[in-house]
């Protein structure tokens, strides 16, 4: 029987591992050995990534790949990915080029909007509640002077501060809706301390507020937190191209291939089953990007799913047209991202990542990772209504297999030349290995 453990975290990482071994992994010495063979070498490296986390016990690698020749308003950058999934950074490289010559990606930022919110309970006339937040409204503001003095240097600060009534939602809810511009820096920390200050202040204040009852200056905070839902922190990504150009072999003109294509972004758009796939595959862009960048992408991706739905129905991020025989595909969604603070100069990849875009402003990070999900998505979509998906997830699988069997460089390419006109499964891949590797 196994008995739980206190302290864990005050034990050294040695210390960790031993319990580990001895609790969970009697009999499997060599997943300990594993652990010790993804510490880094470098000592201090690994420190530091010991102290991103808690109770850390080893690394957990991705692979780390570069897709080229993205043309993102009119500049041609080389996309870093951090992404394990094959196909995905081959099918980015393939639409970079594809659109490259076709008069590349762009992309504009409509907003940069953080939101954060004070969510408290309050029992009492609305009314007072209005007077009291103008007349605290100020005195919130220069509190978090302290605080905001740095970003405001930097151009960004709060934007607006509204008290919200949502009563009819939940008994006695309000809320302090405030809106911030954090410049380049995510800004979830700067964000958290000024809504934990406002909440501070208002609590308080309103125990002195002469106009309020006994019951209503008891305001009950119940927390402060910023919100990833950031609608109005919004960018946009497009392609578009003559019909013609978009694609011509014996199966499909330009035309069909155009028709083909908006029916499945349309089939998407009104199919959640298919929504979220089609949606999943820009996100394999987007997350490969943000996850490189040293961003938060559970963040960006709870945000963007919650966009996904803004309508009541989860539909298709994205959408294509053809107008005047120009076809046009685009995306819309919400990305809040940083190129300061956070890991952007801690984490010795993310620092190389930012110089590989030469050290873009959020604002272009945001342009950048809609072209991510956008190509992506337009890989995705044209494989799908073309070829299938799996000739080319098949094409890295084999690899894949190829790379469990320890084969060889002469056997990978060998293999690699047979199975271009042979269907990959795992046991064919076997088969043909054994066959070599007995010749
Ligand atoms: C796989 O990771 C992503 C796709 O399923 C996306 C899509 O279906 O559009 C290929």
């Amino acid at each position: 029987m196994i008995s739980p453990i206190s302290g864990f975290s005050k034990l050294t990482k040695k210390e960790k591992i031993d319990w580990l071994a001895e609790t969970y992994l009697k009999d499997q010495p060599e997943d300990v050995r594993v652990l010790r063979q993804y510490w880094n070498e470098d000592s201090r490296l690994q420190q530091l990534h010991d102290e991103f986390t808690e109770n850390t016990l080893s690394n957990f690698y991705l692979p780390f790949g570069l897709a080229p020749n993205f043309l993102i308003n009119k500049e041609l950058l080389a996309l870093p990915m951090a992404i394990e999934e094959s196909s995905v950074i081959a099918a980015a490289s393939k639409a970079a080029k594809f659109w490259r010559s076709r008069g590349g990606f762009k992309a504009e930022v409509i907003d940069m909007q953080k939101i954060g919110q004070v969510h408290f309970s309050y029992t009492g006339d609305p009314e007072k509640l209005t007077g009291f937040f103008e007349e605290v409204k100020p005195k919130m503001i220069e509190a978090v002077k302290p605080i905001t003095k740095n970003m405001e240097k930097r151009g960004g600060g709060i934007l607006n501060i509204e008290l919200k009534d949502k009563t009819e939602s939940l008994n006695n809810y309000f809320q302090l809706h405030c809106t911030f511009d954090t410049q380049d820096s995510m800004g979830a920390n700067f964000i958290n301390s000024c809504l934990e200050k406002f909440a501070d202040v208002f609590q308080q204040e309103a125990k002195e507020f002469e106009a309020f009852t006994e019951e209503e200056k008891q305001i009950e905070i119940i927390m402060s937190i910023l919100s990833n839902y950031v609608p109005h922190c919004l960018v946009r990504s497009e392609v578009s191209c003559p019909v013609e150009e978009l694609f011509e072999d014996d199966q499909m003109s330009g035309q069909e291939f155009a028709e083909k294509f908006i029916q499945a972004i349309k089939i998407a758009e009104v199919e959640p089953y298919r929504a979220v796939t089609h949606n999943k595959g820009i996100m394999n862009g987007i997350d490969a990007v943000v996850l490189a960048t040293g961003n938060d992408f559970r963040a960006v991706e709870a945000g963007i799913h919650a966009y996904a739905s803004k309508s009541g129905n989860y539909s298709s991020l994205s959408h294509a047209k053809v107008e005047d025989g120009i076809f046009t595909f685009w995306m819309e969604i919400p990305l809040a991202l940083g190129t300061v603070g956070g890991l952007t100069s801690l984490h010795p990849l993310v620092k190389l990542a930012l110089d590989i875009l030469q050290q873009p402003s959020a604002k272009k990070l945001m342009k950048i990772v809609a072209v991510a999900g956008l190509a992506q998505n337009f890989a995705a979509v044209r494989s799908l209504i073309t070829t299938g998906i799996q000739q080319g997830h098949m094409k890295m699988h084999l690899m894949n297999i190829l790379n469990q069997q320890n084969a060889t460089r002469e056997e990978k390419l060998a293999l690699t030349d047979y199975f271009k006109h042979h269907t990959v499964t795992h046991s064919s891949v076997i088969e043909q290995l054994q066959k070599i590797r007995l010749q």
